[in-house]
């Protein structure tokens, strides 16, 4: 029973840190700018972010593939219309956090 607590504690408590990543990330998102091109759920100048991670679901290189894609920028993935680099203008790692959350959406 105690240990079951526990487990239940345990599994609230990371519950809660996904749920403060995400927003974090979101936030990150805004401030880098790409909210101002894409959005959650609706296609806006680039593609949805969940239609991105629907795109790339099973896809274990996919996460070093966009951090590159976003640093570097390019087109012909969703269509014609290009991505500007992103880098050096937003760090590295950031880029890192924010192509994760695309990713776990
Ligand atoms: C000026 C508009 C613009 C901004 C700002 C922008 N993007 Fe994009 N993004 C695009 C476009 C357009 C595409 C589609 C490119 C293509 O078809 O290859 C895209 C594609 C993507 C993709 C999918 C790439 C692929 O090859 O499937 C990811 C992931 C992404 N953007 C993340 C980001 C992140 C993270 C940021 C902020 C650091 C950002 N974007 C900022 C326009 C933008």
């Amino acid at each position: 029973m105690k240990a079951l607590l526990l487990a239940i504690v345990a599994a609230s408590t990371m519950l809660v840190a996904a749920q403060a990543n995400a927003a974090d990330a979101s936030a990150l998102a805004q401030k880098s700018g790409c909210l101002a091109c894409h959005s959650i759920d609706k296609k806006v100048l680039g593609p949805a972010y969940k239609e991105v991670a629907a795109k790339y679901k099973g896809d274990k290189s996919a996460e070093a593939k966009l951090v590159a894609k976003v640093k570097a920028g390019g087109s012909g993935v969703w269509g014609p219309m290009p991505m500007p680099p992103m880098s050096p203008q937003v760090k590295d790692a950031d880029i890192t956090t924010i192509v994760q959350w695309i990713l776990s959406l």
